[in-house]
């Protein structure tokens, strides 16, 4: 059977890239799988975070997804933490991965930049705790933006190394599921880089928690070239802000960029910015609106993350019962 697994770091403020690479596909995907959705806390303190920050990030991101359209009930909705099958999955997993493997991880170069003497070792070791995650369930697939698609090769290759190692069929090789047309929503003030929580400026990127206003002026300031919208996909070709932005417009109108160019081409960013703006408040307006809500009851949050992890760790169980067995372990984790 089907089962969707996929994870968020409660690092900071979730931003478009987010919500349409990602967590909307997740809220479409809930409706007709088994889906399990995890806020990844043991990944947050790869690097080094305030722990009452970290507090507050959980319940903000949980929060985010639930005001997204996630449901607590139809999904599985927790934080890694509580369920202790992925860390000890990860131990495992960690004996299976190749050194070589994991030095081929543009991510992990990108985020240890020059002082790599000095990243954590978990920093490093960061994409095998995300097969664990997935493999701890065995799911099959694994709703991402387009940034994670080379964890989740080396997902793949783990899943498979274990098998064929042990001789078993045990865990199946996910499928990435990158869809939409916003799968690398870039920086709004540079088209050459991806939209990010790390960005130093608050203009490249619009969160869940902006108000009208705010998204409204970032669109107006977004860079852009001054040329009219093409009137196909094609004349979108090296001109990476103006795919940028339209690549946002039909995600969040769910059409596609040719629909889109047939109704703006020929047209100038003065008439589209407008257009995209009030696009955008009308579906981020409503999602920080109900955020707010939520987050003044966080017991409610958290009793919410308690009952997800109980139901999480049910399936995991059994699984981390079995992988010991095969290992060679003695007696059930
Ligand atoms: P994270 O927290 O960086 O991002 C969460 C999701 O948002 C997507 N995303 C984007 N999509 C399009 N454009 C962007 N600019 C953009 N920025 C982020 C990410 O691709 C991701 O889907 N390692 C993961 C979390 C993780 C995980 C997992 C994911 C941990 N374990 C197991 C899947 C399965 C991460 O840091 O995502």
């Amino acid at each position: 059977a089907n089962r969707i697994f996929s994870g968020i770091q409660p690092t900071g403020n979730l931003h478009l890239g987010n919500y349409l690479g990602a967590i909307r596909n997740w809220v479409t995907l809930q409706d007709d799988f088994e889906s399990i959705y995890c806020v990844v806390d043991l990944h947050a303190v790869t690097v080094p975070q305030d722990p009452a920050q970290l507090r507050n990030s959980t319940r903000e991101v949980t929060a985010s997804l639930i005001a997204s359209g996630i449901s607590p009930e139809r999904s599985i909705l927790f934080n890694q933490s509580r369920v202790p099958q992925h860390a000890q999955l990860a131990w495992i997993f960690n004996c299976v991965a190749r050194l070589g493997w994991l030095n081929r991880m543009t991510q992990f170069k990108e985020k240890a930049g020059k002082n790599r003497e000095q990243a954590s070792v978990g920093l490093y070791s960061y994409p095998i705790l995300m097969a664990a995650d997935i493999l701890t369930y065995k799911a099959t697939h694994v709703p991402v933006g387009e940034d994670q698609k080379q964890h989740l090769e080396l997902t793949r290759d783990i899943a498979q190394a274990f098998n064929s190692h042990y001789e078993v069929d045990c865990f199946p090789l996910p499928e990435p599921q990158i869809f939409g047309s916003a799968t690398r929503v870039m920086s709004l003030r540079d088209g050459s880089s991806k939209m990010s929580k790390s960005d130093m400026s608050e203009l490249s990127r619009i969160n869940l928690t902006d108000d009208n206003d705010t998204i409204a002026a970032k669109i107006r300031k977004a860079k852009t070239d001054a040329d009219a919208l093409p009137s196909e996909a094609a004349g979108l070709a090296g001109r990476p802000e103006a795919e940028n932005l339209v690549g946002i417009y039909a995600a969040m109108a769910s059409m596609t960029v040719d629909d889109v160019l047939r109704e703006f081409g020929g047209r100038g960013f003065g008439d589209f910015k407008p257009a995209l703006a009030a696009l955008a408040v009308d579906q981020l307006a409503p999602i920080g609106a109900r955020m707010r809500e939520l987050l003044e009851n966080p017991d409610e949050l958290d009793a919410i993350l308690d009952d997800g992890a109980v139901r999480a760790e049910a399936i995991a169980r059994p699984i981390l019962a079995e992988v010991h067995e095969i290992v060679g372990f003695l007696g059930m984790p």
